[in-house]
C-alpha cells in the first residue's frame, strides 16, 4: 500500500510513522508513506497555503490551488485511489471502515488546517471525507495518524501474528475479551481457572460470553442481533438483554 500525506506539518507526520508497527511495515516493503509539505505547492514569496474567507466571517481557509496541485502531483499509478478529507464533518472512523481501506492501493490524505478547505476541494478532488470523533481537533494531521495505525496493522503481514488483529476489539463488532499473563496469582487476585484448565473449547466459550457480557455493559450500542449466534442470545438473556 502506499499513502500520500498532504499537510503544513510535514514533520508531525515523519516522526510518528518512524515507530514500531508503521516503522516495520514500511521496513519490510509492505507500506510506503510519502509525507508532501503543502508549501512546496505555492508560487508566492510567503508560501502561503491559506486565505481569508469569501463573505467574511472569522478564520482562514486552505486555498484550493496548492493542495489541487498536490494531489496531482502524485502520480496516478492505480485507479484504486483514495483522497481523503480529514475533516470533523466527514463520516465518522470505524474499525470497519479501516478493514475496507486496508483493502486499497493507494490512500491520498489531506490534513486540513484553520477554517477548513475551500468548497472547490471537496467538490472536485476530495472522494472521501472522515471525522475520527464529534470534537475539533486544530488540523488533520493527527487524525491522519490515527487513520494509518487503525489501517497499516490490517495489512496482512504487518502484524506478527496476524491472528492478533482478527481478534481486538470491533473486528467481530464486539468488545475484546479481558486477557492475563503470568503469573497466576498477583497480590491475591487469580486468573480465571478456565484459563488454566488447557480444554481449548471452554477457553473459547468463556472468551465469547465475557466480549458479550462486557460489550453489554460498556457498550450496549454495539450489540446488533444479526451479528450474534443463537447461543450469543441465549447467554445475554441470562444477564437480562432483551
Ligand atoms: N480535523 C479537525 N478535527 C477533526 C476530527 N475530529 N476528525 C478529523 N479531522 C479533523
Amino acid at each position: 500500500m502506499r499513502i500520500d500525506v498532504i499537510t503544513v506539518f510535514p514533520d508531525m507526520i515523519a516522526n510518528a510513522v518512524s515507530y514500531g508497527v508503521i516503522a516495520r511495515a514500511i521496513t519490510r516493503e509492505l507500506l510506503k508513506i510519502v509525507v508532501h509539505d503543502l508549501r512546496d505547492y505555492t508560487n508566492d514569496k510567503h508560501r502561503s497555503v491559506d486565505d481569508y474567507c469569501y463573505g467574511g466571517g472569522a478564520g482562514m481557509l486552505l486555498k484550493p490551488e496548492p493542495l489541487f496541485k498536490a494531489v496531482e502531483a502524485i502520480d496516478a499509478n492505480t485507479d484504486d485511489r483514495k483522497v481523503i478529507l480529514l475533516t470533523p464533518q466527514g463520516r465518522l472512523f470505524n474499525q470497519e471502515m479501516a478493514r475496507q481501506l486496508s483493502l486499497s492501493e493507494h490512500l491520498i490524505m489531506i490534513c486540513g488546517r484553520y477554517k477548513g478547505v475551500d468548497e472547490r476541494v471537496r467538490e472536485s478532488l476530495v472522494t472521501d471525507e472522515i471525522s475520527i470523533g464529534d470534537y475539533v481537533l486544530s488540523g488533520g494531521e493527527i487524525p491522519a495518524l490515527v487513520l494509518i495505525d487503525a489501517i497499516v496493522r490490517l495489512i496482512p503481514g504487518v502484524i506478527g501474528n496476524y491472528e492478533s488483529a482478527q481478534d481486538d476489539s470491533f473486528s467481530d463488532g464486539i468488545l475484546d475479551c479481558p486477557h492475563y499473563t503470568r503469573p497466576a496469582e498477583y497480590r491475591g487476585m487469580r486468573v480465571p481457572e478456565v484459563l488454566l484448565s488447557g480444554d481449548p473449547k471452554k477457553i473459547k466459550t468463556w472468551q465469547r460470553q465475557q466480549a458479550l457480557a462486557r460489550t453489554l455493559k460498556k457498550r450496549l450500542d454495539l450489540l446488533k442481533k444479526e451479528l450474534l449466534s443463537n447461543e450469543d442470545i441465549e447467554f445475554l438473556k441470562t444477564l437480562g438483554y432483551e
